[in-house]
């Protein structure tokens, strides 16, 4: 896979998971600069087949802890409306709604607070560092906040089931979607009703169509062992890197 759009080798490290995100043990965070690339090329291709480069709703069904989402919004907030973060698992909403928190001033400032107290009591070099790259972030938001802070939303929901999901978003309102799916290795799919011959993929393309809006796109990271197709749905990318893919598609 060839990069068009986060072409160069950027230090990201001031968006480090776990430095001034919050992260939990044993949840990989998912690449920077690849979470980059993929929400600019669905900008691009919102923009070449709808004609549309207004700022996008954007949502992510497995959110994790919304490391990717929170990362994005400080990398590409001009092109973001509103962050919109769903996964099943209760312990890991509340990371994801922490995570998410950092887009506003005062959820910033709360974190730099509580880095403070922990350089206080542990003078850590790591704790300078997040201080430092918290101070980076707050610049990055201060500049964002000129147009209009980043309105967010996070919710337990199951990704395969559209009434969940429904209940939470405004039909027709989502722009993009972007989500990064259980591969097996660290998260599992979770749903009392999967087994060997179930398709929780496919489950979770139909179970968004309702909150598409007619200028969307669905970005999707998953492995090779999954299959991406929907009838609904036509294919606008395909790339490999490394053990993931990532498709992207738009609802017909
Ligand atoms: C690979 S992780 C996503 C990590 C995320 N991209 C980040 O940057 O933090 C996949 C997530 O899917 C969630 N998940 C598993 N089954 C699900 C389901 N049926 N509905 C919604 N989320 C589910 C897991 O709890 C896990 O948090």
């Amino acid at each position: 896979m060839q990069y068009k759009y986060a072409k160069e080798h950027v230090d990201y490290s001031d968006f480090s998971s776990g430095r001034v995100f919050y992260s939990l043990p044993g949840h990989p965070a998912f690449p920077v600069r690849l979470a980059s690339e993929i929400f600019q090329r669905c900008v691009a291709l919102r923009k070449k087949i709808y004609k549309n480069s207004s700022p996008c709703v954007l949502y992510d069904p497995c959110c994790g802890e919304a490391y990717h989402l929170s990362v994005l919004a400080f990398l590409h907030g001009e092109y973001i409306r509103e962050v919109m973060a769903s996964d099943v698992d209760e312990k890991i909403v509340t990371v994801a709604k922490r995570n998410l928190g950092l887009l506003s001033l005062a959820g910033l400032d709360n974190r730099i607070n509580e880095i403070s107290k922990m350089l206080e009591q542990y003078g850590k070099d790591s704790h300078k560092d997040a201080l430092r790259s918290a101070s980076i972030l707050k610049d990055k938001l201060l500049g964002l906040h000129k147009e209009q802070p980043h309105a967010t939303k996070v919710f337990q929901a199951n990704a395969t089931n559209g009434k969940e999901i429904s209940e939470n978003i405004k039909d027709k309102s989502v722009d993009v979607v972007f989500t990064d799916v259980p591969y097996g290795q660290h998260s599992h799919w979770q749903d009392s009703e999967f087994n060997d011959s179930s398709n929780p993929l496919s489950s979770m393309l139909d179970a968004l169509l309702g909150v598409l809006s007619s200028s969307s796109v669905v970005a999707i990271a998953f492995d090779k062992k999954q299959k991406v197709s929907h009838e609904s749905y036509q294919r606008l990318e395909q790339f490999q890197i490394g053990k993931r893919r990532v498709v992207i598609l738009k609802p017909i």
